[in-house]
């Protein structure tokens, strides 16, 4: 039997991709190209090889074609705003996203603003995060995106909520609380963050608690108030005696609340699928901008 406390990201984002794949088809029967995402990825971190292939899959699955540019590791801020220069002047390319982190003495910041806002399909850009606070169109960044529309798409209502945010990074949860709070979404929004005092105190006061400090099984049953919807942005590799090796949490210890919440997402199958989904989202605008 389904069980209906469970919000199914990968069901949901599923049906997103079906949605993307129908629009990628029609502009393709009109003639058109199909939309392109390309991808930087410096150096060889393990989980950042994951995500990009990742993308890669998802483009396929829905029709679109996509790049990966490859630096080693050694690169140069130079090398690296070389490649970003051609991506801006290449009309091939509709949006494309340089994989965080880079090595550390890169400056990340640099690269990101020297992104095309029309291409920056992560929404890392100031000119986009700018749209965001003010709630103009924009290319909103992934996380978010994927977390307001898996909300949207399984009933949890927004309006008047209050909704406790744990993290405040800029990729999830600082523009998550923005968004949450803009008109259309209409929540309550309180951030919690490291030096948050009376933690406990503050979560359980939340109807929908969005987690996303990267701390594996953080949020216990005491943190969570009765009828609370959880969502967990955290994803975790636990090495483990199990034959793969290793087993995947989130930042929310799942079994110790589950019976508290009303609704929550797994790790995997909940947030992370629709990361990916909200990215050939931002693709499909982009290059339906293009060949307007
Ligand atoms: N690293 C972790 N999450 C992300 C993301 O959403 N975009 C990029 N570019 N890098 C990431």
């Amino acid at each position: 039997m389904a069980d209906n406390k469970i919000i199914d990201g990968k069901l949901v984002a599923e049906t997103m991709k079906k949605e993307i794949a129908a629009e990628v088809a029609a502009m393709l029967d009109k003639g058109l190209s199909a939309p392109h995402l390309a991808a930087v990825l410096v150096g060889d971190d393990g989980a950042s090889i994951t995500y990009v292939n990742s993308k890669e899959k998802a483009c396929r699955s829905v029709g679109m074609t996509s790049s990966v540019y490859r630096l080693p590791e050694k690169s140069t801020e130079e090398d690296v705003l070389k490649i970003v220069d051609f991506l801006n002047n290449d009309d091939e390319i509709d949006g494309y996203i340089v994989q965080l982190p880079l090595p550390s003495h890169i400056n990340e910041n640099k690269i990101i603003q020297s992104i095309k806002p029309t291409k920056d399909v992560d929404g890392f850009t100031l000119h986009n995060i700018g749209l965001m606070q003010i709630g103009e169109p924009c290319y909103l960044p992934a996380t978010p995106f994927g977390i307001l529309e898996l909300l949207k798409r399984s009933n949890v209502k927004t309006e008047g909520k209050h909704v406790v945010v744990m993290g405040r990074s800029n990729i999830v949860g600082t523009p998550v609380s923005v968004m949450l709070s803009r008109k259309g979404a209409d929540a309550t929004v309180t951030i919690c963050h490291s030096k948050t005092q009376n933690l406990k105190e503050i979560t359980r006061q939340a109807d929908i608690l969005i987690v996303a400090i990267g701390q594996p099984e953080f949020v216990k049953a005491d943190m969570v108030k009765d009828g609370a919807v959880v969502v967990d942005v955290g994803i975790h590799r636990i090495k483990d005696n199990s034959e793969k090796g290793y087993h995947i949490v989130g930042d929310v210890d799942y079994k110790d609340v589950y019976e508290k919440v009303s609704k929550i997402t797994p790790v995997p199958g909940g947030v992370g699928p629709m990361t990916i989904v909200s990215l050939l989202h931002n693709t499909l605008l982009a290059a339906k901008k293009n060949r307007k």
